[in-house]
């Protein structure tokens, strides 16, 4: 498969407007970027089925102890560095190709005081830059879907966890050759869009020395999730202050539509799967 253009990933993903509208849904709470919280901003900054519950329930099987240096790959807007910082008191690096989520990223940071653990940078999954077994852990959270070179982005991740770190994996698999219906979260056609199984991710984390502890299919919250999010979409209020239609932008119903489709349809799955480096 093709690998895809780092300029059609940035300009999917970028809308040049995004921290302006985290602002406004902050003050339509009634709070401030002085009072806001993380489980306020959580709804936005977790771009991923199941947002933070999801995280929680992917990152509490890392094993993390207190000052482990991690690295989130693809953090986006840096949600999930943020509960990781907060909530297993480490220090993070996250890594991200579109340039508005690491501003915005690093702004939210310091809105909550956490600047001094967490820096979130621009660059790619693909080539890092970090240092030979400079992390504790890894975890990569909806990023492969846009990443056709899995081989290569395990390879880069394996040379810069240490050996006996942990990798933590939640990406949308595909499970069967049937065409998607787009636009998706991550692609607005498949042009964008790098799919691979479970076993061609497994194939490439083992090629790239890691071993694999465990693997679960999320299907269940995946229905679930979207199905919330179209009916507050469709209510009278309509969706809340702050949420990932802010991320997705004009097309976030159509996104939604089509994600309830292709899941339902079993065309894909959200899929964890929790590694080790040999
Ligand atoms: C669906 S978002 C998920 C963001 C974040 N992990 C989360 O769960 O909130 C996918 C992210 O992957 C990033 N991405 C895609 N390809 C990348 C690459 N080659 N290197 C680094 N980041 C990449 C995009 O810029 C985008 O922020």
């Amino acid at each position: 498969m093709k690998n895809i253009d780092n300029d059609k990933v940035v300009s999917h993903y970028g809308s040049g407007e995004l921290i302006e509208a985290i602002r406004d849904g902050i003050a339509a709470l009634g709070k401030s970027t002085g009072s806001v919280t993380i489980d306020d901003l959580a709804p936005v900054d977790e771009f991923h089925i199941g947002g933070r519950s999801a995280s929680r329930a992917l990152i509490d099987q890392m094993g993390l102890m207190a000052d482990d240096l991690v690295l989130d790959i693809g953090c986006g807007l840096g949600g999930t560095s943020r509960f990781i910082a907060n909530n297993y008191d480490c220090v993070v690096r996250g890594i991200d190709l579109t340039p508005e989520f690491i501003s915005a990223g690093n702004e939210i940071c310091k809105w909550l005081k956490l600047d001094d653990v967490i820096r979130l940078q621009k660059g790619n999954a693909l080539n890092t830059g970090f240092d030979d077994d400079e992390f504790d852990a890894a975890c990569m959270l909806h990023v492969g879907m846009n990443i056709a070179e899995k081989t290569s982005l395990f390879a880069e991740i394996a040379r810069v966890v240490r050996p006996g770190g942990c990798l933590a994996v939640y990406d949308i698999m595909k499970r069967d050759d049937q065409p998607l219906q787009y636009p998706v979260p991550w692609a607005s056609d498949s042009q964008g869009c790098a799919l691979a199984s479970q076993s061609q991710y497994r194939d490439a984390m083992l090629a790239a020395g890691f071993e694999i502890l465990k693997s679960r299919d999320r299907t269940e919250i995946a229905i679930d999730f979207f199905a919330k999010m179209k009916n507050s979409a469709a209510s009278e209020s309509g969706p809340p202050p702050i949420g990932l239609h802010l991320v997705m932008g004009a097309d976030a119903a159509a996104k939604v539509g089509n994600m309830i489709d292709n899941v339902v349809s079993g065309r894909i799955a959200p899929i964890e799967i929790i590694a080790r480096k040999l």
